[in-house]
């Protein structure tokens, strides 16, 4: 018999697939006096977990964690879900193929493991998936005769590295379904966090995750073609982004000029929602052009760089942050990999540097690419250093003799993190993205009251 635990109001939940978006679903459920149940098919994961361990970094996760350990079982079994949970969370990876299509095949996994027999549930659906996934579900479902089986998207927008916040305060809560009572039963979960809660059509609540990433991508590339541009007449892209996010319409948020976006959501989710209009017949053009420019972003820099140093093939480049963007250690399409991937190709010897990517920064940098932990050693002999992920420690490069342990003290700051007049005292050749040199952005800092902010 399922749904309700001993304590009045608190259930036992399942969550399947113990990655970033399933360890904080599972953390923040057991820290509202939910029963969680949490499965992976990964063993090592699971043992880690079960001995405390915690296989991802995420600010605040451990603790939480550990503070609710006694109501968190972790299990290699989905059955363990689907006997004793009355809603199960579907929070497994969905990425992206080479045709751009989200790979459903481990959402299908999951389903494919119901049981005939199982109790009345509700699957609700974490995991980004295309728009009508629910749908289908929902026929197969029926198909099999799980008609005790109820289906609600209930899409997660938290970001790594501040995942718990963002679940624990959220902008809003989108749960979709045909049935509204299913809906409400979700609901009701995450109703002690608060945040406006929209209910809705299952489509919908599809759409909104994919639309609210593919917008927030094209903010991204907007302010990085606005950037380019800047370079071009002499314009300082920091000045202008905040003056453009002082407009409420536009907001100072996802306005930060710099190497792109990276990481295990934007890139798939735009390339998936582009994929899905089009298998629709509809050719979506800004996201090609959102997607484009993300691209060539990164390959700018080693155009800039070819172009300061004469030639690549030779020198020694400082790769500085591998992981996708500080405060986690995902380096899943991280601009790290496509930079040391061109400059190796051009014959360029590369250090790459992350605070926290240790060992596991060898298995997804090419070949030859050397991996220290120490940024003293990473840029020292370096003819060039490319900040690319905005971890705080770059802040040291500042620190007396380091631009002097260069052999050319040619800074690169892909996330425009550091003051340029401060980085000029050090003695870098600083280059920011969409900055004018150092020069230039003095007389700008005294044109602009704005300069500087950043
Ligand atoms: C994102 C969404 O924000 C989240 O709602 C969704 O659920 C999952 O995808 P995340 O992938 O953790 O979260 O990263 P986020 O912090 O949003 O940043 C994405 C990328 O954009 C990073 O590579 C970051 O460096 C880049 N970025 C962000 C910019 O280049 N400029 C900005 O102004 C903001």
């Amino acid at each position: 018999m399922k749904i309700q635990s001993a304590q009045m109001g608190t259930e036992v939940v399942g969550v399947i697939g113990a990655g970033y978006v399933g360890l904080v679903t599972a953390a923040t459920l057991a820290s509202l006096g939910h029963e969680v149940i949490c499965v992976d098919v990964d063993r090592e994961k699971i043992e880690k977990l079960r001995s405390g361990d915690v296989p991802v970094v995420e600010l605040g996760l451990p603790e939480l964690l550990h503070q609710h350990r006694d109501r968190l079982t972790w299990s290699l079994d989905a059955a363990d879900v689907f006997e004793r949970a009355r809603i199960a969370f579907v929070t497994v990876d969905t990425p992206g193929l080479p045709s751009g299509d989200a790979d459903l095949s481990r959402v299908e996994a999951v389903i494919g493991r119901i049981p005939d027999d199982v109790p009345p549930m509700i699957l609700a659906m974490k995991s980004t998936v295309p728009v009508g996934t629910g749908a289908r579900i929902q026929r197969h479902l029926r198909r099999q005769g799980l008609d005790q089986v109820t289906y609600v998207s209930n899409p997660e927008f938290l970001r790594e590295g501040t995942a718990l916040r963002d679940v624990r305060h959220p902008d809003r809560v989108v749960v979709g379904a045909d049935d509204l009572r299913d809906a409400d039963e979700v609901a009701r979960l995450w109703a002690p966090l608060g945040g406006p809660l929209r209910c809705c059509d299952l489509a919908s609540a599809e759409m909104i995750k994919l639309a609210a990433n593919a917008f927030l991508a094209t903010k991204i590339s907007f302010v990085n073609e606005i950037a380019n541009v800047c370079e071009h007449v002499g314009a300082d892209v920091a000045v202008v982004a905040e003056g453009m996010g002082l407009d409420h319409r536009i907001g100072a948020d996802f306005l930060e000029a710099g190497l792109g976006y990276g990481g295990s959501c934007f890139p798939k989710d735009v390339a998936a929602l582009k994929q899905l209009a089009g298998n629709s017949g509809y050719h979506f053009q800004l996201l090609s052009a959102v997607i484009e420019v993300n691209e060539l972003q990164k390959r700018r820099v080693v155009s800039a760089l070819a172009a300061r140093l004469g030639t690549l093939a030779g020198a020694r480049v400082a790769l500085l942050g591998v992981s996708f963007k500080p405060w986690t250690d995902d380096t899943r399409e991280s601009p790290a990999l496509v930079l040391a991937e061109r400059l190796t190709a051009e014959g360029a010897t590369v250090v790459a540097h992350d605070p926290v990517v240790g060992a596991a920064a060898a298995k997804v940098l090419p070949a030859g690419v050397a991996v220290v932990r120490d940024l003293a050693e990473a840029v020292s002999g370096a003819d060039a250093a490319v900040i690319v992920t905005a971890w705080p420690e770059y802040g040291g490069l500042l620190e007396q003799g380091m631009s002097r342990a260069m052999a050319r003290p040619l800074l690169v700051d892909g996330r425009n993190m550091l003051d340029p007049y401060a980085a000029a005292r050090a003695g870098y050749e600083w280059v920011g993205i969409g900055r004018p040199e150092y020069a230039t952005a003095a007389a700008a800092h005294i044109a602009h009251p704005m300069a500087g902010a950043r």
